[in-house]
């Protein structure tokens, strides 16, 4: 397969091919990404909870994010990678987001970054990309500002609200993203921001007239215990989790009964060698 770059994702975008994209946060997870031939690889800073256990996205630390964007830099073989900058890392100032930008780039191995914000994060992504340095934008529900949001919502509800998620769209479009994530929208208010824009949506509980799709690769596939909450939007395409342990169970049940390791699993001797040894 081809090594997906900036103009790859162009012209599937030119030719009316939805780009497929899922997170990955590890060299496993990465791997199995590129091989069923995504087209991006995202390290979400949902890796957050859903690799390294937290409460949320606001914990996680730019060094824990590039030591996964590293691993998963190792597997990606040809999906563009972007690096989700978090919640801290960016929004001081331009000069701020350019340098985070810059370690996920060198430090990360990432091919592009992503960032939350609409309007008011035009001048910031204006000066990412000046460095030559691809942004993907983030608009709609900014999990990243869940306590002012007063937690997870759907945005664009009225219409005053849905103007709002076009301005930004428009806004981080005109600013030289060149793409964005539409978090958590009604459908039609997608379908209607994808058509004003010339650059692809990438949508995300956001309907299917976008441009592309995301998800989370740990939802999607199942590889989470009973038990967890997961947004209307996810599609359970697997059952990793129960895979998983349904084979550690078998192990320790053979274990316990010896019947693992079998003559198979082991290394041979020659019978000389063993008579000389035993004695
Ligand atoms: O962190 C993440 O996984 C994300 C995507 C779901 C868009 O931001
Ligand atoms: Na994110």
């Amino acid at each position: 397969r081809k090594k997906v770059t900036i103009g790859t994702l162009r012209s599937l975008h030119r030719r009316g091919e939805p780009i497929t994209m899922i997170t990955a946060h590890d060299f496993p997870s990465a791997h199995v990404a590129d091989a069923a031939g995504m087209d991006m690889v995202l390290v979400g800073d949902s890796l957050a909870m859903v690799a390294l256990g937290m409460e949320d996205t606001s914990e996680v630390m730019v060094d824990e994010m590039l030591l996964h964007c590293r691993s998963v830099a190792r597997a990606t073989k040809a999906a563009f990678t972007v690096g989700d900058l978090p919640m801290g890392s960016y929004e001081i100032a331009p000069a701020q987001a350019l340098e985070t930008a810059i370690r996920f780039i060198k430090e990360g191995r990432m091919q592009g970054v992503k960032l939350e914000g609409g309007k008011e994060m035009a001048p910031t992504i204006e000066r990412i990309t000046s460095a030559g340095i691809p942004v993907l934008g983030h608009v709609g529900l900014h999990p990243q500002r869940q306590n002012a949001l007063g937690g997870f919502r759907v945005q664009g509800k009225t219409s005053a609200s849905a103007m709002k998620v076009l301005e930004d769209a428009l806004a981080v479009q005109e600013a030289g993203c060149f793409a964005v994530v539409l978090e958590a929208v009604p459908a039609e208010v997608a379908a209607l921001v994808t058509e004003k824009l010339s650059i692809p949506t990438i949508g995300i509980g956001a309907g299917n007239g976008c441009s592309g799709q995301v998800l989370v690769q740990v939802d999607m596939t199942g590889n989470f215990p009973p038990g967890r909450f997961l947004p209307k939007f996810v599609k359970k395409y697997g059952d990793v989790w129960a895979e998983s342990l349904k084979a550690i169970e078998t192990y320790r049940d053979e274990v316990k009964s010896r019947e693992y390791p079998a003559p198979e699993h082991t290394y041979p001797i020659a019978p000389q060698e063993l008579e000389a040894f035993v004695k």
